[in-house]
């Protein structure tokens, strides 16, 4: 279990709060298929993903980058179980998807840039900055669980 402190609960419940995840989840994952262009090998069914003005504007990237987001929504509301209640999405991503582990981290960096260029750094701080790496880093741990 991951021991949070109490400033680094608010400061990720109070970046949630400031967010749009259906903003960011579309944003991050276009991001993520633009700069690390083999994680398209797993969206071969998602339409022109040539180039970036196609990546952002494709339809199925958008609603994938949400479902991505939700999904992260589940960590922040279970902040004391993150292991546990992405046990099963774990499974998912290593038996059936085989998403190598390393892209859990790559779209975690891609949110994180997505949500500083939007909140910028008068409310990204350093602090909220490293609560919200450490969230991520327990996500990717928990996602990467599975892996055998
Ligand atoms: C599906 C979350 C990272 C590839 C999903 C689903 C969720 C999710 C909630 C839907 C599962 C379902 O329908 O049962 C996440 C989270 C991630 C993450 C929270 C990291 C923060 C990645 C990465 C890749 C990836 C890095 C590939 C590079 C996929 C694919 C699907 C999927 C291919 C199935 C898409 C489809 O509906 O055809 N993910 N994911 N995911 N994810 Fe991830």
């Amino acid at each position: 279990m991951v021991d949070w402190t109490d400033a680094e609960r608010s400061a990720i419940l109070g970046l949630w709060g400031n967010i749009s995840v259906d903003e960011i989840g579309p944003q991050a994952l276009a991001r993520l298929l633009i700069v690390f262009p083999w994680t398209q090998r797993h969206f071969s069914t998602f339409g022109n993903l040539s180039t970036p003005a196609a990546i952002m504007g494709n339809p199925a990237v958008a609603k994938h980058g949400k479902v991505v987001m939700h999904g992260l929504d589940r960590a922040v509301q279970n902040l004391d179980d993150i292991k546990n209640s992405y046990s099963a999405l774990s499974v998912k991503h290593s038996e059936k998807l085989h998403v190598d582990p390393d892209n859990f981290r790559l779209l975690a960096e891609c949110i994180t840039v997505c949500v500083a260029a939007k909140l910028g750094p008068a409310v990204f701080s350093a602090d909220i900055q490293e609560a919200f790496q450490k969230f991520l880093a327990v996500v990717v741990s928990a996602l990467g669980r599975q892996y055998h």
